[in-house]
């Protein structure tokens, strides 16, 4: 069963063309993470998908629902995590939940035990009195969601719910989303992260400017791009161009560089190529500290998918 469909969906303001058809599909007790740099139309696409927009084009049913005609009927399923949090700064946690509670329809003591429940998963349990002014980034993002949960969401989306968290955080963030699957939630996340949707994701829609220019397992995205990559350390830094003629030469494409950690790779066509790399290298006496094959990044499919490199333009943005 479809927990979300959208098709052909168009958002524009202005001039700007923010979402120029997207399609997008999650089947109930799955998470789909859309993918995508810097503008590409994700917080769009979810503000849409929670009702909080209207498109201007396409259509889309959330848990049954139209979210153009049945608003009211699709925010009684859904729970959303905003990009900027969406709490009180003056409230305490516990007040904050609480409130959400009560605006809910909760009884003062189903919303009391709810918010304890609640900030006890998410480790606040010892902040809970304090005012969210006080919290810290990572502890406001738990807040968020834990905030997103206090009505029991069937379907929940998260916009970039780890941007700018630490890695003990962000793991923290993808047990929570784990558990909540496990559970029977369907999740539908944003993320730049490309690791972050190969992890928690069971499906991977890539959006960028506005259009969807991949959807697929994050398995199937990978092999999109045809066979792996060969790559190569050599032991001396003296070595790398040598050793780029030499790849260069083998798999008739330019290699990738890196200086800071002295690889060098290129797609390989055919897994033979690395013995021929080995032989080639032996006999002009060149040392390596890594050779071999390996499947390629998610960063290297959505370069070869869009053209450009999401990692730059993430972090000139
Ligand atoms: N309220 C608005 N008015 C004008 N343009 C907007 C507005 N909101 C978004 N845009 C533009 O629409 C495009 C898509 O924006 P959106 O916020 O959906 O991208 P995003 O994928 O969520 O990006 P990010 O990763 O930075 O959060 C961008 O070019 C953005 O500048
Ligand atoms: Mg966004």
């Amino acid at each position: 069963m479809e927990a979300i469909r959208a098709e052909g969906l168009v958002k524009r303001y202005g001039d700007m063309v923010a979402l120029d058809g997207v399609d997008l599909e999650v089947q109930a007790g799955r998470v789909v993470a859309v993918l995508g740099p810097n503008g590409a139309g994700k917080t769009t696409a979810v503000r849409i998908l929670a009702t909080l927009m209207r498109p201007d084009g396409g259509r889309a049913v959330v848990g049954g629902h139209d979210v153009v005609r049945d608003p009211v009927r699709v925010r009684g399923l859904i729970g959303l995590t905003g990009q900027y949090a969406s709490v009180d700064e003056g409230l305490s946690g516990l007040e904050n939940l609480i409130l959400l509670g009560r605006l809910l329809n909760l009884s003062k003591r189903e919303a009391k035990a709810r918010a304890a429940e609640l900030l006890e998963r998410f480790e606040l349990t010892e902040a809970a009195g304090r005012p969210i002014s006080s919290f810290s980034g990572g502890m406001r993002r738990r807040l968020d969601l834990a905030a997103s949960l206090v009505g029991r969401p069937r379907i929940l989306f998260l916009d970039e719910p780890t941007t700018g968290l630490d890695p003990h955080t962000r793991n923290g963030l993808w047990d929570v989303v784990r558990a909540l699957v496990s559970d029977g939630t369907t999740v539908l996340l944003t993320t730049q992260y490309l690791e972050e949707a190969d992890q928690l994701a069971d499906r991977i829609t890539v959006i960028d400017r506005g259009k969807v220019v991949a959807e697929g397992r994050p398995g199937e995205l990978k092999r999109q791009i045809g066979g792996q990559i060969m790559h190569v350390r050599p032991t001396l830094a003296t070595d790398m161009d040598a050793v780029g003629r030499i790849l260069a030469e083998l798999t008739g494409s330019t290699p990738n560089r890196d200086e800071n950690t002295g690889l060098l790779s290129a797609p390989a066509a055919d897994p033979l190529l690395v013995s021929a790399l080995a032989r080639r290298l032996d006999l002009s006496g060149i040392p390596t500290d890594e050779l071999g094959l390996r499947l390629p990044s998610l960063d290297e499919v959505f370069l070869a998918l869009t053209g450009h490199n999401a990692a730059t333009e993430r972090n000139a943005a």
